[in-house]
């Protein structure tokens, strides 16, 4: 009796088990139409940009959704430190017609085109306070208001350092040539003394020539000996 119990729980346990495995394909499957559906923006795949102080960037953001957009809200906006600083602000009313877009921000220009699912902006004449996180928002009507939204960081630098590091940069080089010409110049320096003084041992060689030939000579022939002996057995 005991067995059956445990068969029978065994088998209620497997059935639950298949519901769950049921109820877990169908939350996945919801999840996947859902994010395949549903609205994307993306600032690019590099999602921070290093400029120069002064010049003029462009902030990057498209956006992409495969049941269409209608009346697609989007704006731009920057983290001051926390605080939510809207740059600007607009409504695509339907694929491929431009959106009349507010802009809050006196150096800020929208150059995107519906066309090209392109929400980007220029900002002109930056300054280090422009450093920080912008951040692109869209939210479509279609998928229930649902948010989306991407950062992007500026990083703001000085021209000076720029140019204090081109100048180390040129500095180092042309410390590191002449060090690298100092060195030529020794080891040439050191190759012609060598070949000199080969020829002065040369001369010396010659004159002393006949027992140093006969040491060397034994010795490649105590080698040639050593050599030859393991040989012999083999064969
Ligand atoms: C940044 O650039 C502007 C204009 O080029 C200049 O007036 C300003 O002094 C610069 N700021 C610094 C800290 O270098
Ligand atoms: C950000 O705000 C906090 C307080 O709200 C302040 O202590 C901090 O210095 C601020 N940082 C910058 C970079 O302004
Ligand atoms: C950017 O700076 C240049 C030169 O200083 C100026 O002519 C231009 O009007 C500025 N642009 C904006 C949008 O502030
Ligand atoms: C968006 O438009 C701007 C301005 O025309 C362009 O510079 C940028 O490359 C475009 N971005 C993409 C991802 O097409
Ligand atoms: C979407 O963002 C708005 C603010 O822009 C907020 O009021 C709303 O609650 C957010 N909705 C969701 C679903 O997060």
């Amino acid at each position: 009796m005991a067995s059956v119990d445990s068969t029978g729980s065994s088998v209620s346990g497997r059935l639950r088990s298949g519901d769950l495995l049921h109820t877990g394909l169908a939350v996945a499957l919801l999840l996947g139409v859902w994010s395949v559906a549903g609205l994307e923006v993306s600032v690019g795949k590099v999602p921070h940009l290093e400029a120069l102080n002064g010049s003029t960037v462009l902030l990057p953001c498209t956006y992409s959704s495969c049941i269409g957009i209608s009346k697609l809200y989007f704006n731009w906006h920057y983290d001051d430190n926390g605080t939510m600083q809207k740059l600007c602000e607009a409504v695509i009313p339907m694929e491929g017609v431009e959106p009349k877009v507010s802009v809050y921000h006196e150096r800020v220009e929208f150059v995107g085109s519906s066309k090209t699912n392109n929400i980007s902006i220029l900002l002109w004449n930056i300054t280090f306070d422009d450093e920080g996180q912008y951040i692109c928002f869209a939210r479509n009507p279609k998928e229930k208001y649902r948010n989306h939204s991407a950062p992007f960081t500026l990083i703001v630098v000085d021209q000076l350092k720029e140019v204090e590091s081109t100048l180390t940069v040129i500095i180092v080089s042309v410390l590191g040539g002449c060090i690298a010409l100092a060195i030529f110049g020794m080891v040439i320096k050191g190759l012609v003394v060598q070949f000199v003084l080969k020829d002065d041992d040369k001369n010396k060689e010659c004159l002393v020539s006949s027992g140093n030939d006969n040491t060397e000579n034994g010795v490649t022939g105590a080698k040639a000996d050593n050599k030859g002996t393991p040989k012999t057995p083999k064969a």
